[in-house]
């Protein structure tokens, strides 16, 4: 039968040097907490299980992973090491016959792909134990590779009990490992925390397996890159923004000043669209081929455009479609609104979605279009082909009839046909 791997993610230490009021593993890394990153990266090692173990923040951590597929538990009640942290899984692995890749949570960079391609030399190998190590400029902090002369991993020393030549050493353990779950069981009882933080080291791990132990140097050192002070969630940002710039690029994205794009994660854009300057796209945005997105434009979460849509301009979106062929190009907030194909959105128009209590949707048909200054006061169906004058408010309940043209505040049919009286009140049913 083949071996089953489960994942064990280790999130319970307390983050403190990064001095923010946000659990460690909670703060944001574009658009996804960094664990998130984590938990996502082991995915691709299709395991049958991803185990986080938390600390004091164990009730968030469940709140916000606990319906995510595959996830549970396990308790550390006090941080007494990264070894003492997986100690507090072991009872959810199984005996034998699995491999445990064991991901330090702070440490968002790491690639699916290189954990996947891992997995599989650590099998052929047929070793205990693989770390994931990575060759950098700057190790200070971190724990170093300590080899034979013949280049064989002996064990990991952190750098508070490392001698000053053992600091000199540029390949650093990254912090993911592969362990065969029988020597996991066997060798985690003898690791003690006689070194110079009193703890428990997942790291001694290695020198209890030595002969059996696998380093294993990763490709790119920046997926190594683990998140401990601001500075360095900054450059965790950059980096992976970057990748996802990269990546779009690929796919046939256009960024005309990639620079000033923000960019999370979980963005759809496709061929051919050009992104201007000043653009901030938000996790669960869909652009579709061949539009064209800002200058100083903000897409929400549940912005959606349509083949060759465009806007830009100091446009904001959030959850609203934008059909192929609309335009929303000049100072727009379209906010729970649905709008056709080939509508015209003029400047400064609103969708007026928020009435203090709750949100109402917006409904525009296709070819609508809507002058300079509109307001829609949600909820409200515009018609197809219907007009509206520059400066118009449009009531809710106020249906605009398809092919009419409605003007003025309140706004009125210019021949007689709008509905006079509300077609639909605010308090029925038919807000999303
Ligand atoms: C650890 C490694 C170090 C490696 C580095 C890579 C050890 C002893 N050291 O150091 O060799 O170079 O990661 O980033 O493992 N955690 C718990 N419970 C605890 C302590 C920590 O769950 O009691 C979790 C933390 O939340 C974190 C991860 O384990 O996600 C690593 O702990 P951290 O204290 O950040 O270890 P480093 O000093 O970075
Ligand atoms: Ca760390």
């Amino acid at each position: 039968m083949a071996r089953k791997t489960v994942v064990v993610i280790l999130a319970a230490g307390e983050g403190k040097r990064m001095q923010s009021p946000v659990p460690k593993v909670f703060v944001d890394l574009l658009g996804r907490p960094l664990l998130g990153h984590v938990v996502d990266a082991a995915r691709a090692l299709k395991p049958s299980a991803i185990i986080i173990v938390g600390g004091k923040h164990l009730p968030a951590m469940r709140a916000a992973f606990g319906s995510e597929p595959l996830v549970s538990f396990a308790r550390q009640a006090k941080p007494l090491g990264t070894g003492h942290a997986v100690k507090q899984a072991l009872g959810k692995l199984p005996l034998r016959g699995a491999d445990i890749a064991i991901l330090n949570g702070d440490c968002p960079l790491i690639r699916g792909e290189s954990l996947v391609q891992a997995l599989g030399t650590h099998r052929k190998s047929g070793v205990d134990l693989s770390a994931l190590t990575a060759e950098v400029a700057n190790p200070s902090g971190l724990g170093r590779i300590i080899r034979s002369v013949r280049g064989e991993f002996l064990r990991i020393v952190e750098e508070k009990d490392a001698l000053p030549e053992e600091r000199t050493i540029s390949e650093i353990n990254s912090g993911q490992y592969l362990v065969k779950v029988e020597a996991l069981r066997r060798q985690l009882p003898s690791v003690g925390k006689k070194n110079s933080q009193g703890e428990y080291y997942l790291t001694d791990l290695v020198g209890l397996c030595a002969g059996r132990a696998l380093a294993q140097r990763l490709g790119d050192p920046d997926e190594a890159r683990g998140v401990n002070r601001p500075t360095e969630l900054i450059e965790a940002r950059r980096l992976l923004k970057a990748r996802l710039v990269a990546e779009h690029t690929a796919a046939g994205v256009l960024f005309s000043d990639p620079d000033s794009t923000y960019l999370e994660v979980g963005v759809e854009i496709g061929a051919g669209t050009l992104i201007h300057p000043f653009v901030v796209l938000r996790r669960g945005v869909t652009i579709a081929a061949h539009c064209a997105v800002g200058p100083f434009v903000q897409l929400r979460d549940g912005a959606s455009l349509g083949d060759g849509a465009r806007v830009g301009n100091f446009v904001e979106m959030k959850a609203s479609k934008l059909g192929p062929g609309s335009r929303a190009l000049h100072l727009s907030y379209l906010g729970d609104a649905e709008l056709g194909r080939d509508v015209n959105v003029g400047a400064g128009t609103i969708t007026a979605n928020f009435d203090g209590k709750r949100k109402w949707p917006t409904w525009v048909g296709d070819e609508a279009s809507l002058g300079s200054s509109t307001v829609l006061v949600a909820p409200v169906r515009i018609g197809r082909a219907a007009r509206t004058g520059a400066g118009s408010v449009v009531l809710a309940g106020h249906d605009v009839l398809p092919g009419s043209t409605v003007v003025g505040v309140p706004a009125r049919p210019l021949g007689g046909d709008v509905a006079a009286k509300p077609t639909r009140k605010r308090g029925g049913t038919n807000s999303r």
